[in-house]
């Protein structure tokens, strides 16, 4: 159901549940403050209590009420940079400012502003949000209206805002040391933290110790079966997922994730393509990953070899 800015800000301030749009992908969200809520949210999106939320503040200078360290350092640099933006800072915390449950427990908490201005604006008037994407846990992220209501029903209250942006969630990263790493690749590459940073920060291997509790689940898949499309592959009733500048001669039907050579297209479209096959009852689809493996087009393959697990 959709409902207006105003009907959204009732419901939080009522220790209710709505989704809200961001740049990423639509979001599910509940007042900071609100415990009730919050649990709401884990038990709506059926999500391990011992993966956290990400805090989503509309001021940089809220981030120091949290803040347990709060010396000058490259985190300032970065959200100077970024936000609002898609880059989720982890940093350690006061934790008796943070419900124990939204940072499940943890000694860390996560944060970014979005850069969606009626999100901004809700947060503005209600205070931090805790908004995990609004999807079932394991599902693909929700990029549209249409599917935050597939997953949590036609009734559920929704702002809408449109396809979102970025397509992709944000980047998740972690200071360990000096350095900081990324526990999730998202919509910022390591490039782009580069410009800031002077070094491209590694991205965490997950045979190390887990940095972001939610990349040890599955992700982001579809029901289907999504197998690497070879050319040699020689069969009948070929379901691709592939390219609109590319042939495949031998498909019988084509879910285009747009111009191979237009990351941020793939990006956009990426989530939608693997919620249609669903919606299309589809079983099994070749998936084209003839891509390059290098900036935004790194976290696309990530995704599509997560949905093809
Ligand atoms: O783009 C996004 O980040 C979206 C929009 C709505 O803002 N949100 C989102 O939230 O993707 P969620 O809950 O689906 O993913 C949050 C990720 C999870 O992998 C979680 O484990 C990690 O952030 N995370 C949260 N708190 C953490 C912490 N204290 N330490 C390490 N990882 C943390
Ligand atoms: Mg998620």
């Amino acid at each position: 159901m959709k409902i207006t800015q105003d009907e959204a800000i009732d419901l939080l301030n009522q220790d209710k549940v709505v989704a809200l749009p961001t740049e990423t992908v639509y979001g599910l969200a509940s007042k900071l403050s609100s415990e009730r809520g919050i649990k709401k949210i884990f038990s709506l999106k059926n999500r391990p209590l011992d993966n956290p939320l990400i805090i989503h503040l509309s001021s940089k200078k809220d981030l120091q009420t949290y803040l347990l360290n709060k010396e000058k350092n490259t985190l300032f640099d970065l959200i100077e940079h970024f936000w609002p933006g898609p880059l989720t800072v982890v940093v350690e915390v006061n934790t008796d400012k943070i419900p124990d449950i939204a940072r499940a427990h943890l000694k860390t908490a996560a944060f970014r502003i979005p850069k969606s201005e009626e999100t901004l604006d809700i947060i503005t008037q209600v205070g931090p949000l805790v908004m995990p994407s609004a999807n079932l846990s394991g599902k693909p992220s929700a990029t549209r209206i249409d599917h935050v209501l597939r997953d949590f029903g036609e009734d559920f209250p929704v702002l809408d805002g449109g396809i979102t942006e970025k397509g992709l969630e944000s980047t998740v990263i972690v200071q360990i040391g000096e350095r900081w790493k990324i526990a999730r690749r998202g919509a910022i590459t390591e490039q782009d933290l580069k410009k800031v940073l002077g070094y491209k920060p590694e991205t965490h291997n997950s045979k190390e110790q887990v940095l972001s509790p939610g990349t040890k689940y599955k992700h982001y898949a579809p029901k289907a079966q999504l197998i690497p499309l070879n050319q040699n592959q020689d069969f009948s009733l070929k379901t691709v997922i592939g390219f609109s500048n590319r042939n495949y001669p031998h498909a019988d039907k084509i879910y285009s994730i747009g111009s191979s050579l237009n990351p941020k297209e793939i990006s956009q479209k990426l989530y939608h393509v693997l919620r249609q096959l669903d919606v299309d009852g589809v079983e099994k689809a070749y998936v084209d990953f003839d891509i390059p493996k290098e900036n935004l087009y790194k976290t696309i393959l990530e995704r599509l070899e997560r949905a093809s697990k």
